[in-house]
């Protein structure tokens, strides 16, 4: 698929990885349009995206977001789902007594931004791509926690049904001519990284990373656009890892 003068909607896009997204998928021609919830981050999301603010997980925003979007820039080809939250908690705190194992509503608010998301926004997306008879591409931002990461029950469960959801999609929609793939960082020097780990476990992540560092952004960016380009590809769950395995 063309990149250059299609249309990608990237959600997430004023984050770490999603702004990379964008900026790469712009580089490359596309018109870009950015979907996030936190309008305090936009200052830093360049005038030459189009951006939308709404809550991915909300069903009725989702929709009516999406088909004002195709409305008023034409049919989506590309969907990148990025929007996400990384989120450490272990299944039982034995240093919590008082909430010994993990909160119900923690893990259900994870399966809300990290899988429904990517459900409801697909969904919007799929079904005006049918409607307009458009050959898109999506891509999901999965995780390499979705191999089950100790201490990321909830986020790694709800990334591994995000890995199981694009396999399915991909075998259904592929007949449509719709593409669906996803990529799976390891660990990227974002800040939603340092955020959500201590500098001892990013150091010991990187001990244990064959190319002895963390990923680039732009590394994720670069995949997501192979992805995008080879029209052959389908179904597949990209590592971008350094070799790390979990
Ligand atoms: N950074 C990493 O190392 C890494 C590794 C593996 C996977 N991932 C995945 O990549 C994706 C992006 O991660 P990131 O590091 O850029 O995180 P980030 O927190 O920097 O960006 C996430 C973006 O999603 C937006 N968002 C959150 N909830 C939303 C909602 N309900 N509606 C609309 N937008 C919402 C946030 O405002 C934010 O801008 C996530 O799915 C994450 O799980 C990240």
């Amino acid at each position: 698929m063309n990149i250059n003068g299609a249309v990608a909607l990237v959600t997430g896009g004023c984050g770490g990885l999603g702004s990379n997204i964008a900026e790469h998928l712009s580089s490359l021609g596309a018109k870009v349009v950015i979907a996030d919830l936190d309008n305090s981050k936009s200052d830093c999301i360049p005038d030459k995206f189009i951006k939308y603010s709404f809550d991915v997980t909300d069903p009725d925003q989702v929709k009516n977001s999406i088909g004002t979007i195709v409305k008023e820039h034409g049919p989506i080809e590309i969907l990148v789902n990025c929007a996400g939250s990384i989120d450490s908690a272990p299944f039982v705190n034995l240093m919590n007594p008082n909430q010994l194992m993990l909160d119900y509503d923690r893990f259900k608010s994870n399966m809300l931004i990290n899988l429904d998301s990517v459900f409801l926004v697909t969904s919007s997306t799929v079904e005006h791509m049918l409607l307009n008879r458009v050959k898109g591409c999506i891509v999901n931002i999965s995780s390499i926690s979705a191999n089950g990461n100790e201490g990321q029950c909830a986020y790694s469960s709800a990334k591994a049904a995000v890995n199981a959801l694009t396999i399915t999609l991909s075998k259904e929609l592929g007949k449509l001519g719709i593409r669906v793939n996803a990529v799976s960082p390891g660990f990227i020097g974002t800040d939603s990284t340092s955020e959500a780990l201590s500098e001892a476990h990013i150091k010991y992540i990187i001990s244990n990373t064959p190319i002895r560092r963390l990923g680039k952004a732009v590394e994720v960016s670069k995949a997501v656009a192979s992805l995008v380009e080879n029209d052959f590809i389908n179904g597949v769950i990209l590592d971008v890892n350094g070799g790390l395995t979990i």
